[in-house]
Order: C-alpha cells, then structure tokens, then sequence
C-alpha cells in the first residue's frame, strides 16, 4: 500500500506537468510504465464491495479537474446544517428555538423530516422556465460551474412544467442510487480501474468530469429539497414547496413526514433508521426543517448553518485498529494536540490511519498507550477518535504515555491555563510550528484564500525561506525580480505555474475587513467575530489604536470592546494580547504596504432608520427572544452593545427593566418600547 501510494503521488505530480503546467519532466512511455505499474499494484488489493478504495489518480480525468470549471457566485449563500445526534440534542435543538421565537415551551412547532441523502449539494437556476446554469457548493458564496454535466441527469429538467417564477433556483442532492453504485465498481474492476471508497465519493466522482459524456454513463440521480433565489412565492410551508417542486418537475427525498412533536418526529427517525438499507440511496441521517417559511425567515442563520434546520445523524460507525504511534501536533495557537498514528482500517467507506486523542487529560483517563488494540469510531465527517482500549489485548510491557514537557518542535515550555484542558507551546512566534500554521491559516479559504498556495506549498516555501511570514508572500515576485531568490531548481515549479502563483497572490490583494483580520489568525477569533470586530471598528488603523487603549482595563475603549455582542472578557483579552505583541503589530504594518483592505458593508436597507445606532436591549421581549430582536438590530445596520453609555442611542426597554432603564433615563437617552422600536424598523 505504501508502494501504491507512492506511485500515486508521482503520477499526479506529472500529471500537473502536463496538463497543468504543459511543462512535462519525463516521457510519455515512461509514464505510461508508472501508470501500468499503479495498475498492476492496484489488482493485487482485494476488492471488498463496499468498503475501501484508495484515493487513486486512476480515477482523475485530465489533472484539470479542479481548474477546468469556472465559478458561479451563489445569489443566496449555499448554507451547510448543524448536527444533533440524539434525543437530547433534538431537545436542545427545539427549545433553543422556541427561545429565540419567544413562544410557550408546549406551543405546537411543525417540522418536516426527510432523509438526509449522502451526496453532493447543487444549485439550479432556472429563468422563464429555461435552465441557466448549475453550480456546487463550492465554499457556499461561490461554486464550481457544472451545467453541462447536470444537463446529462435525467431526474433534472431542463425545461420547467407547469407554473413557475421568472427565476427560479432549485437546491438538492446529486447522488448515485446504491445499486447503480455497485454496477459501476463492478465495471470499474473490471476493466481494471480503481473502485469508488462509497456511492458519495463515485457520485462526485462522475459529477467533476469535464467532459460530461462520462458523467452521463454513469446513471447519476437528483432530489430537489431546497430553494435558492426565487422572485416569486412558492407557498407558505416547506410541505408546501415539496410539492410545488413535484410540480415543475423534480423529485424529491422520500419518505418524509410532517410531524407535530418531538415524538412524532422521534418515530420518524427510528422509523427511517429500520428502513435504511430497504432504500435504493445512501443516508447518513435525516433532515429537520420547520415547516413556516414565515418562521424560517424569523430563525435566519448562525454563520454557516439555518437556526430552522438541523440534520440528526446516524450513530458513528466503529472499527477496531492498532495504535502504533502517537505524535503531538502544534496548531497555529500553539495548543498540542496528540494524535494517534492507526494501523490503516476501513469505517465506514473509508480509510482511517489516525485519530484525535484530544488532549492529555483523555489519554490519561482512558490510559492510551502506544501499541495498544482500539475501538475507533466516525461520526459523520468528524475526525475519528478512539472510544475504547481493549485491555486484554495489552502487550505486555507496555507503560503508561507520558505527555511532552516542552514543545517537540521549538522545544519551549508547555502550560495549560487556568481553566483549559489544552496545553500550549509558550513559544509564539518563536515556534515553527505556530508560525507555519499561522501562514496556513493566513492563505486558507475564509482568509486570503490563494489559490495554489495551500499548506504544502507552504511547507515548501517555508523550507527553503522564501515565506516566513504573511508579509512575504506579497513581496516573493519583486524579490525574484531582484534576484534575491529564484524558482530554478525548485521541485515542482516551471515557468508557466510560477507565474500562476503570482498572478494569484496579486487577485488577493484586495481583501475585505472582515476576511483580514480573520486571516490574522488571533485565538477565539472565528469568522462570525471578525465580522462583528469590523463592523464596529470600520479600519485596520482604528482597530489597532483603540485596543491598544483597551490595555487600560479602565478606558471606555475597553468598555466599548466588551460591549460589542458575543465579545466577553476572554475573548478581549485574546485580541488586547495579540495587538500588544510588536511582532504582529510589524506584520500588520509590513502588510499594508502590500494589499487593500476594503471596508466591509453589509447590505443594510436604504429607508433604515437604525443604520449604524447604538441601540441596547434591556427587559424581556414579548413578541421575539432576545437574540432574534438582537439579530434584526443588525441585519439593520444598527450596533448592538450590552450596557448603556453617553454614545448609547436608543434603549428598547421591554418588561421589567431595571437599572439600565434608570441610567438611559438619567443620561437622557432615547427610550423605546418594544412596539416603538418594531415600527422604526418596520
Ligand atoms: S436542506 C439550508 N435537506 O446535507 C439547508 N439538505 O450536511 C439546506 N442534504 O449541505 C439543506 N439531504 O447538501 C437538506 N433532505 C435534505 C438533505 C440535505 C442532504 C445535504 C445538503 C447540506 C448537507 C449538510
């Protein structure tokens, strides 16, 4: 297998030559002996139906695969869902929005269930009844344009029937039902070509060709679930839209179920759980989604996911394995995490050679040790983890494992925090391994997002000093201009991608507030944070000088800090730190030299009379939860801060207000009620 891996790797490495960079490093002959020789290895390893293949070039088509599409921009984001995996979670689930819609805890909510199809998302647009075009996923504001081999799917239509908006986008799941999945391994094996690892992967397989007559011999299936933009109604419910899509002529997941309580949806699932393997498609869950389009506008979305969806997953698949090592990787904010190193094991269609041990608190309480027979398990698309060690398979010998005292790559102290099971490296900065996560977080799909520099890229640049840091990578074309270094000689580089490479570092010089100083990779700083951080403080500049203010706990710029939304003391203390740190504070300086930050804006509503106003709640609502009255102040424009001050602008005072009431009151501040406040945002 180590051979075939290999083998693997080279051969996509001269497939990029040669399709990608028209720069090929050895002969066609030759590499049509590798290809032979991948081959020969590949019939050697047995075919077990429907667990394990091998991520194998044998299946890539061109090398183009990635580079051939052109990009669509989603009119609406593609969101992905949350997760529950138990009645607990479901619990959870339906109360945390019966909060935020501020309705009785035995107030009837209706939920649609249907299964959670094990495929690839995909959008339809449609205009006058006419297909458009169809895009993936993508990262869910852009996709990848695959409109001729959706074409080739007969369950999709490329006419509309009946009637439909002017424009209209359809969102659902290409899949490849179970038995036309194993037709085509079978016929995969039998012309000696690599068998797909599950009906997913042989789905995405077919659908990223770029040329679609072989996605169209391929029998690939479509259910419709979801819409996208529409610019007219297509009925009140999501009940109500499953059979509108009926109507213009798609399918769509069935069986589903419009259910009434928690228990009726919880017999769904078990329902549907007895009746997985009788359904001719693979899921790995069902779907939950609240039947009023009107309350799904309410809920709207957390970052990535819907507050009116959640997907409840089947339970993790288990295997057994052997631990043969375990090594302790250093992230960008230096925390070490230990990894278990598996003897390869086939879960659930795919191979898995490691696992997360977490931290040094879990190795210790379920004494991991090296060499040690496991049960692993996968849930869903998380990292694996060990559930259990098989004692009585213990080598005899064996002792317990003993956590690193320093940092095994910069070999500075570890501590663990007050309050934190992590224990971090104390280098910073200093530490390679938290540099070189920190530029791989820098380039990664939410910051900067360079195309063709991901983290090998990294590794290698890093390796011979040509980026050691963010700044560096906006100054690598002058400084091979200058001939301070040079591409000749460096694996894997020719003419042709090295000015690839630039040209996409310079599309990214221009970059949005939000993605920047989330591309800075500042501990508990995620995407949603970077966001609020730029609304309120608009500018780099601005930025820096009022935190640097804020390390006087007592300036009113520490206050405003804390008061933004979301932002606790913690957090504000992560952020103080890192813009305290002279070396950060120099990248960032060395950077401005070099890019655009634009300002970032969402689109708030022209007629909005709350655009950038201070507005603090206070009491409780009646007619909405406190985080949906939250969540509307901001789709507004308006700031959203948690104590009153002199730059307050309006207080909405619900029931009950106490002290906030009274210091609105004496500083003369706006007062609202609940109903004022809803008909200024009217
Ligand atoms: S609804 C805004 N319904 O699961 C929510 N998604 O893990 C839109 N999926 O990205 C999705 N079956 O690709 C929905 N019946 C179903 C689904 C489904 C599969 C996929 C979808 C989504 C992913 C999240």
């Amino acid at each position: 297998i180590n051979k075939y891996d290999n083998l693997n790797k080279l051969i996509r490495h001269h497939n990029e030559k040669y399709y990608n960079e028209d720069n090929p490093e050895i002969i066609d002959a030759e590499y049509d002996k590798l290809r032979k020789e991948l081959e020969e290895i590949y019939q050697k390893i047995p075919f077990v139906e429907d667990i394990i293949s091998y991520d194998s070039v044998l299946n890539d088509v061109g090398a183009k695969v990635n580079k051939g599409f052109n990009k669509i921009k989603h009119s609406v984001p593609m969101l992905s869902l949350g997760n529950v995996f138990n009645e607990e979670d479901l619990s959870g689930f339906l109360y945390k929005i019966r909060r935020y819609l501020n309705i009785n805890s035995d107030s009837e909510i209706e939920i649609v269930a249907e299964p959670k199809i094990d495929g690839l998302s995909c959008s339809i647009r449609y205009k006058d009844g006419k297909m458009i075009h169809a895009a993936t996923r993508g990262d869910g504001y852009e996709g990848e344009d695959i409109t001729n081999n959706i074409k080739t799917i007969k369950d999709i239509p490329q006419i509309l029937n009946g009637d439909y908006p002017d424009i209209i986008e359809v969102r659902g799941e290409v899949y490849m039902g179970r038995d036309d999945f194993l037709k085509l391994n079978k016929k995969q094996k039998e012309n000696n070509k690599p068998i797909f690892a599950n009906p997913r992967n042989a789905a995405a397989g077919s659908l990223r060709q770029l040329d679609s007559s072989i996605t169209k011999s391929r029998s690939l299936k479509f259910f419709g679930y979801a819409l996208g933009e529409i610019s007219a109604s297509m009925g009140d419910t999501q009940w109500d839209i499953r059979k509108s899509l009926r109507a213009i002529g798609f399918k769509e997941t069935e069986p589903a179920a419009l259910c009434k309580s928690q228990k009726e949806i919880l017999e769904y699932y078990e329902m549907i759980e007895k009746e997985r393997s009788n359904l001719d498609f693979e899921i790995d869950g069902v779907v939950y989604k609240i039947n009023s389009l009107a309350l799904q506008e309410r809920l709207g979305f957390v970052s990535r996911a819907p507050r009116w969806a959640t997907a409840h997953k089947f339970p993790a698949e288990k295997a057994i394995t052997k631990i043969n090592d375990i090594e302790i990787q250093v992230g960008r904010t230096g925390v070490l995490t230990p990894v278990a190193r598996l003897e390869p094991v086939g879960v659930g269609g795919v191979v898995v050679s490691n696992a997360t041990l977490h931290n040094e608190d879990e190795i210790r309480r379920k004494d991991i040790r090296i060499n040690d027979t496991v049960v692993i398990q996968r849930a869903g698309d998380v990292i694996p983890q060990v559930v259990e060690v098989l004692l009585d398979k213990r080598p005899g010998g064996s002792v317990p494992y003993k956590f690193p005292e320093r940092c095994p790559i910069c070999h500075s102290h570890v501590m663990r925090e007050e309050g934190e099971v992590a224990l971090r490296c104390t280098g910073g900065l200093v530490c390679e391994a938290q540099a070189k996560e920190r530029l791989k977080h820098f380039v990664s799909r939410l910051a900067f997002d360079i195309d063709g520099l991901g983290a090998k890229i990294i590794e290698q640049f890093w390796n011979c000093s040509f980026i050691k840091s963010p700044d560096a990578i906006f100054t690598l074309e002058k400084r091979v201009k200058n001939e301070e270094i040079s591409f000749v000689d460096k694996e894997g580089w020719g003419e042709k991608s090295v000015k690839n490479l630039f040209d996409n570092i310079n599309k990214s010089r221009n970059i949005v507030f939000n993605r920047f100083i989330y591309s800075l990779g500042i501990r508990q700083i995620g995407e949603a944070t970077a966001k609020k951080l730029a609304l309120f403080y608009k500018d780099i500049d601005s930025l820096i000088e009022q935190l640097r203010l804020a390390q006087n706990r007592e300036h009113e710029s520490y206050q405003s800090l804390i008061n933004i939304d979301d932002i606790g003391v913690l957090v504000a203390d992560d952020l103080i730190e890192f813009f305290k740190e002279p070396i950060n504070l120099d990248i960032i300086k060395k950077l401005q030299e070099e890019i655009n930050i634009e300002p970032y804006e969402i689109n708030v509503d022209e007629s909005s009379k709350v655009a950038d106003k201070i507005v603090v709640f206070t009491g409780t609502m009646e007619k909405m939860g406190r985080s949906e009255a939250k969540a509307t102040a901001e789709k507004m424009g308006a700031k959203v801060s948690g104590s009153v001050s002199s730059k307050t602008d309006y207080l909405v005072a619900g029931k009950d207000s106490g002290s906030k009431l009274k210091k609105a009151t004496a500083l003369g501040i706006n007062i609202l009620s609940e109903d004022d406040w809803l008909s200024l945002i009217k």
